[in-house]
């Protein structure tokens, strides 16, 4: 019998990490050996934590907040990808070697062609609200997705700024968002706004075509107040649920050398837990 893989998640906290679910539901169905856990790492522990892991025999584990830039330093490899997006969300171990891939874009990009699959990126211009890590993903993954020109606006100027700078992108003034709206294909909002406990995100939906597609990374509550006012204008919209499901899809083949699917019941599992 084969020695079980041993993955997991650090973070600080990581106890609320919805990772655990996702991996070991396909480690059952697959009918792997392993084990997926979460594992609380504080960051000044971060080094003699991972230095842990390895000894232990660990294949990889998931990164998560606040480790996904220092993580890097750490690495011996970094693949191009998480190299331009400047953060680091799954590592993979070999003879004691670590290699960070980021696979964010990926799983925004992968979520919206298995649930849009008949959207085209190329049709349009997108605005992304928001400059923070999970923005830099999105940004990147749509350069990739052939988007002709990618907007992005920020509460902080220097932020979004910053950003469209590295990236490639066109800044605009927070203030301005709701007049940026006409014209775009695609809004997506990257920013904490319409999480539970955080304010409500404040946008006026009126000069958005309404062929448009608005996606939200926010998944808690599951139908923001963002998706349920484009759903009420006839905008198509995705749900931020499906990111963090298909950003786990490469992860897990990295460890496991299976690519493994989302399916009815585990996005039904994920669903409830996620409430
Ligand atoms: P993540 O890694 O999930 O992107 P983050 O890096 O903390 O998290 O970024 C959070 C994003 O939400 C930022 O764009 C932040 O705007 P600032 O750069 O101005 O902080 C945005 N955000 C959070 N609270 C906000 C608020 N009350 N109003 C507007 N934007 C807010």
């Amino acid at each position: 019998m084969n020695s079980p893989v041993k993955t997991a998640v650090i973070g600080h906290p990581v106890g609320h990490s919805l990772s655990p679910l996702i991996h070991n539901h396909w480690i059952a169905t697959y009918g792997l050996t392993g084990t997926y856990e979460a594992i609380d790492i504080p960051p000044d522990d971060l080094a003699a934590g991972v230095k842990k892991l390895i000894a232990e025999g660990y294949a990889g584990f998931n990164v998560t907040i606040p480790h996904k830039q220092a993580i890097m330093a750490l690495c011996e490899d970094i693949d191009p990808t998480a190299r331009a997006i400047g953060a680091v969300n799954t590592v993979a171990i070999k003879a004691g070697k670590l290699t960070g891939y980021n696979t964010d874009a990926y799983g925004f990009i992968e979520n919206i062609r298995q649930q849009k699959p008949g959207f085209d990126f190329t049709a349009g211009p997108a605005l992304i609200l928001g400059a923070g890590g999970a923005a830099r993903a999105v940004a990147y993954g749509l350069k990739q997705a052939s988007v002709p020109e990618i907007f992005i606006t920020n509460r902080t100027a220097e932020k979004s700024q910053k950003l469209a700078k590295e990236l490639g992108l066109s800044a605009l003034e927070w203030e301005k968002r709701n007049d940026a709206l006409s014209n775009k294909n695609l809004l997506v909002n990257t920013t904490a706004l319409g999480m539970n406990g955080q304010p409500p995100l404040k946008i006026d939906l009126s000069a958005l075509p309404t062929t448009a597609l608005v996606c939200d990374i926010v998944y808690k509550p599951l139908m923001t107040d963002l998706l349920t006012a484009a759903t009420t204008r006839g905008h198509p919209v995705v749900k931020g649920l499906g990111m963090l499901l298909h950003q786990a899809r490469p992860a897990f083949e990295y460890w496991f050398k299976t690519l493994p699917d989302v399916t009815p019941d585990l996005e039904q599992k994920l669903q409830e837990a996620a409430q």
